[in-house]
């Protein structure tokens, strides 16, 4: 069962327990395509519906993202704030490449073969208006552990943490109740890392592999994945990602991955943490996990509420008034984080949009 937020806006599904199986998409739109792929968006909750009725135990789902490129191509609006292609991380030793990617799609479910037909259908209804530039199937391995053996995800924030850490508020310089996503795909040298012994593993991380605890923090080397991916601002209120990796791999081939994905209301949480892993925080105290993982893919894409989804050109005329409203204090009194964490948007039964509030400006922020 889907909910709105009070703000009226119904958010993807962003949030839900880890799934056990995903597809990640990326695409590209073939110039000339952008109003093929515009009207497509609006079709994906029916595509969702159609594939997931079949199993609804099964918790279908697909969370839409698009990139900076494509936004210019497709809107004449400009970009919300915290929307622009990839930065790339050039660290001394190693680098997080910005990849070309239009749209995504993550796909989730409890069953592969549904996230594989669904992936299927939407790439098919399609046809040739894009080209699948990266494809990966990611799996639950045991224990929710990623493929270098160490369980994954258990420091994301929860219920309304996660809420308040993902979805943009009303008022904001963002459409409300939106999100940004940055994907990486990671190929582990498991050779190297497996020759390490468990105590060089766990200080790699600054987690403990069996137990599936924290590092006190004294212990925590400062070139630790925790270390550097905890990020608190002058006042000292940490912020939070939500990330749902999945592992990859095919024994033919060698190849064993994590798949990333980050979602946050403030993307420059993510970046920070990715400047901190691969340039390092000093500079040159970069991340030990990297002398094992490569980055081989890198983007970032706006995920907008359902609302936006099923009919982008209505909520972007609908967001042109709202700025006056926006800069009322009383539209501020529907801020998400003041409310109880919604059900989230599940694709698969979008509640119907309500526009009684506006999504927020499309202002750039000042930096
Ligand atoms: C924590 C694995 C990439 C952000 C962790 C933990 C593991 C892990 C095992 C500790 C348990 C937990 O999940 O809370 C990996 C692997 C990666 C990867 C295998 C890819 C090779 C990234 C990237 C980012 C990131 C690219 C950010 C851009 C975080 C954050 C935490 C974390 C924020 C929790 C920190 C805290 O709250 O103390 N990761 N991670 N990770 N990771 Fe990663």
């Amino acid at each position: 069962m889907t909910e709105a937020f009070p703000n009226g806006k119904t958010p993807q599904h962003v949030l839900g327990p880890p799934a056990p199986a995903a597809v990640f998409l990326v695409l590209t739109v073939r110039s000339g395509a952008e109003a093929e792929a515009k009207d497509f968006l609006g079709d994906i909750a029916g595509v969702v519906r159609s594939v997931g009725f079949r199993a609804r135990e099964d918790h279908l789902s697909c969370v839409t993202g698009i990139g900076a490129e494509l936004w210019d191509r497709m809107f004449d609006a400009p970009r919300p704030a915290g929307l622009h292609p990839f930065i790339e991380q050039r660290g001394d030793v190693h680098t997080a490449p910005s990849t070309p990617g239009d749209l995504l799609f993550h796909i989730r479910a409890r069953r592969m073969d549904l996230c594989f037909e669904l992936a299927r259908q939407l790439v098919g209804e399609l046809g040739d208006a894009v080209s699948v530039v990266d494809e990966v199937h990611g799996f639950r391995y045991f224990d929710e552990r990623d493929i270098m053996g160490f369980v994954d995800g258990a420091e994301n924030p929860e219920d309304q943490e996660a809420v308040d850490s993902v979805f943009t508020p009303t008022g904001g310089d963002d459409p409300a109740s939106s999100t940004y996503v940055i994907v990486q795909k990671y190929t582990h040298d498991m050779a190297a890392w497996e020759a390490l012994s468990v105590e060089d593993q766990e200080a790699a991380f600054g987690w403990y592999k069996l137990s599936d605890m924290e590092f006190p923090d004294e212990d925590k080397a400062p070139n630790s994945h925790l270390i550097l991916n905890t990020i608190e601002d002058e006042d000292g209120i940490e912020h939070k990602i939500v990330r749902d990796n999945m592992v990859f791999g095919s024994v033919e081939s060698g190849e064993f991955g994590t798949y990333f994905i980050g979602c946050a209301a403030d993307v420059s949480v993510t970046e920070q943490m990715l400047e901190n892993m691969f340039i390092g925080n000093p500079r040159g105290t970069y991340d030990r996990i990297l002398d094992f993982s490569t980055a081989q893919t890198g983007g970032l894409f706006f995920v907008p509420s359902q609302d936006f989804l099923d009919d982008p050109d209505g909520e972007l005329a609908a967001a042109e008034p709202s700025d006056a409203q926006n800069d009322d204090p009383a539209s501020a009194s529907a801020r998400v984080e003041e409310t109880d964490p919604p059900n989230p948007a599940s694709a698969d039964d979008p509640a119907p949009a309500d526009d009684s509030l506006g999504i927020g400006s499309l202002r750039r922020r000042d930096q």
